[in-house]
Order: C-alpha cells, then structure tokens, then sequence
C-alpha cells in the first residue's frame, strides 16, 4: 500500500500516471485537502480517501505533495506513524533536512516530478537521505518508474533538474503554441498547426533520446548548405532564441 497526502496539481499527476500505467488503485490511500479535488480525482481513478494522516499508517511509502505553506502541520501529523515508512515529498522546500527536522530519524526522499508524470512519460529528480539502503531505493524507484523515467542526484543539484525538467513544459509550450501561430500565419488552419507542432515536439524528443547522434549532430543532419531549415536556425540566433532559452531557466532559479 501508498499515500499520498495532497493530490493537487503534482500530486494528482503522479496518482493519475501511476493508475493509468497500471499501478493497482486499491493500492492507494489518499488523504486530500479542504476542497473536493482529490474526491473528483478519486471518482474517476477508484482509489481510497482518508480524512486523517493517522489513516495512512499501513502504507510502506507516503508521498507529500502539498505546498510549502501546509508541510509543517502536515510532518508534526505525519510524526505518528512515519516511523517504519519511507517518506518522499515533493513540496519544493522539502529538504533532506527540514523533513529530518519535522518527522525525526526517519528514512526521507525529496523528489522533483514534472507534469508528463501525468501520462507516464514524467521525468523525476530524487535525492534520498543517506539512511536508505539500496532496497528502500528499488522500491521508491520502482512506484515512481509507472509514471517515467527516476534519476537520483545529490541534493545540491535537485533544484536546477527540477527548474530544466518541471518549468520547461510550459515552456515547450510556449514554443509549440508559437509555431503553431506561424503555421496559421502562413496558411494552415489552427487544429493542423496545433498537430504538426505538437507531433513534432514528441518526435524530434523520441529521436533525440533513441539516437546515437547528440542533438547538436542531429540539427546538422537536417540543414543542408543555403537550405531553408540553416535559414531558421540562423533566424532564431538572430533573435536570441538560445540566450532567451538560458534566461528563462536563470529567472526560474531565482
Ligand atoms: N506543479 C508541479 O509541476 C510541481 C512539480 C514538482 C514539485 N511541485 C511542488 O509540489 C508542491 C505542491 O504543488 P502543486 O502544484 O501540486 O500545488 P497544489 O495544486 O496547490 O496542490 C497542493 C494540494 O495540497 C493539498 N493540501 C493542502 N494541505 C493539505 C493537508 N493538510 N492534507 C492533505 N492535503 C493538503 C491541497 O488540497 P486542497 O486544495 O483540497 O485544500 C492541494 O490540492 C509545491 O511545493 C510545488 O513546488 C510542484
């Protein structure tokens, strides 16, 4: 059995991508919030709802996923019965330390999921506290493979992963919604431009994850001398596009 205390936006995507990857929902306890959000969750996904922390105490792994406002009154519950469990929260401000400081010597995660989670295709930073053994790992790791990919890196690094990993969706889609505006601009209706881009951006990933070339590489095999694709290319250096990429993930560090 797992809880999840909080389900949502991170946490809703990572219940959503386990259940829909074919994690078993009875499996799941869920205590949720003062809204009905992780009630509307559960009618369409079939897991349990509690009302209370303490009604998580048969669950071998408990997932945090509140915001940093509710996680000290969510630890000082959580205090009761974490004893035996593994914690893994997601709240940003969950460090290996502040949840050593709430909950006591208990084995403790931070992780960084990014929403695609959502569809089992998410990318998951972790960093766990020097008391997990390499079993404790496999298991944590072994839940959150339902929803993609999981790589442990130290802690110090876990903020910067989170910001390439977690922020850039919506700035993937910023890219994909301006392409599409420059499809419609030269003629394609707004549905097909929408397809095209977005088709696109899952394959040109595919390719870039499955090849043997690095993306540098695969960018010169598709611009042939004076072509139009070394046109664009040279188009967007022109208007900053790789220091506009950079500055974006700089303002979300800050
Ligand atoms: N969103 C992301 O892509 C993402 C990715 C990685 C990490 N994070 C981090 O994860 C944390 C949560 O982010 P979020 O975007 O998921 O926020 P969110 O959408 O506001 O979800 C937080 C949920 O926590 C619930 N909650 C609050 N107090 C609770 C309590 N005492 N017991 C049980 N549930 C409680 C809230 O329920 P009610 O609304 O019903 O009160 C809410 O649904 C943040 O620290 C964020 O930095 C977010």
């Amino acid at each position: 059995m797992i809880g999840f205390i909080g389900a949502g936006s991170i946490g809703g995507a990572v219940i959503t991508g386990l259940i829909k990857n074919g994690f078993d929902a009875d499996q799941i306890t869920v205590k949720g919030g003062r809204s009905n959000r992780a009630q509307l969750l559960e009618d369409q996904l079939g897991f349990k709802i509690v009302k209370k922390v303490k009604q998580l105490e048969d669950a071998e792994v408990i997932f945090i996923a509140v915001g940093a406002n509710a996680l000290d009154s969510v630890l000082s519950e959580l205090k009761e019965i974490a004893a035996d469990k593994l914690i893994v929260a997601f709240t940003g401000s969950a460090s290996i330390s502040v949840l050593k400081q709430g909950l006591g010597e208990v084995k403790v995660a931070h992780a960084i999921p990014n929403t695609p989670v959502k569809v089992g295709a998410g990318f998951t930073g972790i960093t766990y506290s020097s008391d997990f053994t390499a079993a404790d790992k496999k298991k944590v790791a072994s839940i959150m493979g339902y929803t993609g990919q999981i790589v442990e890196v130290p802690e110090d690094q876990l903020g910067i992963l989170g910001t390439v990993a977690g922020c850039s969706p919506a700035f993937l889609d910023v890219f994909i919604e301006a392409l599409s505006d420059a499809g419609v601009k030269h003629g394609l209706n707004r549905q097909l431009a929408y397809e095209a881009a977005i088709g696109m951006a899952i394959g040109a990933g595919k390719l870039a994850k499955q090849s043997e070339l690095n993306v540098s590489a695969l960018k010169d095999e598709v611009t042939s001398p004076g072509g139009s694709t070394i046109k664009g290319v040279a188009a967007l250096e022109e208007n900053g596009f790789r220091n506009a990429v950079i500055k974006a993930v700089d303002a979300a560090e800050e």
